[in-house]
């Protein structure tokens, strides 16, 4: 038996059931390359679902991790941590934002944001204007309060009741959020482009037109980038290409470039009603995970990483688009920077299995779509690569190999 069989019966056997895995032990990774347990190696183009933006090890984070961890693991959020302001200093000279709550996870940053706009709302306008306006195929985690806020029905199956106060409109349709707002509404939660959803893009002035009902109806606009933020688009945050600013942002995945952290931005304004002991984390922004935080930061604005995320799209772009041009079943390239989704007119599930068995990791996201979220210091060279094994795929599938 190889080593990777022995783990995954292990895993079969202890691990909760929440994940249909694919038959891959992981063990290394430098780059864009992923290695298993038996020593056979794949080009990620799923980075851990857009985590891995530096690829695996930075050795710039992998350096500030063990520098840190040789100085102080954790430290309680009574206390003061330079890490942790020092990463939250980055992120506002760097974004609308004046203040950051620190937490773990991408569904913990919302839930933040979902307690702040709650909050905001019953200081400044009483109890009952609570409503949030989400969008249909959007997702936002999966804890209760965040899976009530994801507009797929999918998600939420299974689960009732939901917590109260969520309407799911169609993404992209202004008209919708206008007919779905009444005097409870307190605000409008959206991800600029959706991810899990099936890398959707947003029609041009839709974020813009979302952005002035806010500021009319007094709303506060919160914008889900855990997935499209840290230059995953092309530029630092998704808001940036609409020349708008939210009043709210959630960030986590790629924020270290690998270990766990989330945060909520907001400006100063709102930030300020989350007051002393309304909330709270306990692993928040600790010293290890913000030194790589920083890190993870520095890396993504000094080393030219989202000129190369720009570069790389346009290329990926071109590509995809050339296979679209060969193959009947692609209905259709979307993207941005270097997030891009493929929609088929078949099922992608057997793809990205065939993609696995011959060296390549990518996803399939709402059945058809292929997902491609590269590091964003992918090469040239590594797009022919992944091309190349998906145009052999593609052409087996059309003469039915
Ligand atoms: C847009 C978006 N929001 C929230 C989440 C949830 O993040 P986490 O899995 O870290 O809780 C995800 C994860 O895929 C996401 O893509």
């Amino acid at each position: 038996m190889n080593n990777s069989q022995n783990w995954i019966d292990r895993g079969l056997a202890h691990v909760a059931k929440t994940y249909g895995r694919y038959p891959l032990v992981a063990a290394s990774g430098e780059g864009c390359w992923l290695t298993d347990i038996d020593g056979k190696q794949y080009l990620d183009f799923l980075a851990g679902v857009a985590v891995n933006n530096l690829g695996h090890c930075h050795p710039k984070v992998v350096a500030a991790l063990q520098d840190q961890a040789g100085k102080l693991l954790h430290c309680s959020n009574y206390f003061h941590i330079p890490q942790q302001i020092e990463l939250a200093e980055i992120l506002c000279e760097n974004s609308f934002g004046d203040r950051v709550f620190f937490c773990n996870s991408g569904a913990e940053a919302n839930e933040a944001a979902l307690k702040l706009v709650r909050k905001y709302s019953a200081d400044n306008y009483g109890d009952n204007r609570f409503e949030i306006i989400t969008a249909q195929g959007s997702f936002h985690g999966r804890t209760l309060a965040t899976i009530s806020a994801t507009g797929q029905e999918k998600i939420r199956a299974g689960f009732a009741p939901m917590i109260p106060g969520f309407k799911y409109v169609p993404f992209g349709d202004i008209q919708a959020i206008k007919a779905a707002i009444t005097p409870q509404t307190c605000a409008i939660m959206l991800e600029p482009i959706q991810g899990e959803g099936g890398i959707n893009c947003p029609p041009d002035g839709y974020l813009q037109a979302v952005r002035e009902l806010c500021d009319e109806q007094e709303l506060l606009l919160v914008f889900d980038e855990i997935q499209v933020g840290l230059g995953r688009t092309g530029k630092l945050f998704a808001y940036q290409h609409d020349n708008i600013e939210p009043d709210v942002m959630t960030l986590a995945k790629a924020l270290a470039a690998g270990p766990p952290i989330g945060a909520m931005i907001a400006k100063e304004k709102y930030a300020e009603t989350l007051s002393p002991g309304t909330h709270g984390s306990t692993f928040g922004g600790n010293p290890l995970l913000a030194a790589a935080g920083v890190a993870a930061m520095k890396v993504l604005l000094e080393d030219h990483i989202i000129d190369n995320c720009v570069a790389m799209g346009d290329y990926l772009r071109t590509k995809l688009e050339q296979l679209q041009d060969k193959y009947p079943f692609i209905i259709n390239v979307r993207g941005r920077g270097l997030i891009w989704g493929m929609e088929l007119s078949i099922e992608g599930g057997h793809i990205v299995k065939i993609a696995l068995e011959r060296g390549l990791l990518i996803n399939c996201t709402v059945e058809k779509v292929l997902r491609f979220v590269p590091p964003l210091i992918v090469t040239p060279q590594e797009i022919d690569q992944m091309i190349e094994i998906l145009d052999q795929i593609f052409s087996e599938i059309e003469t039915g190999e």
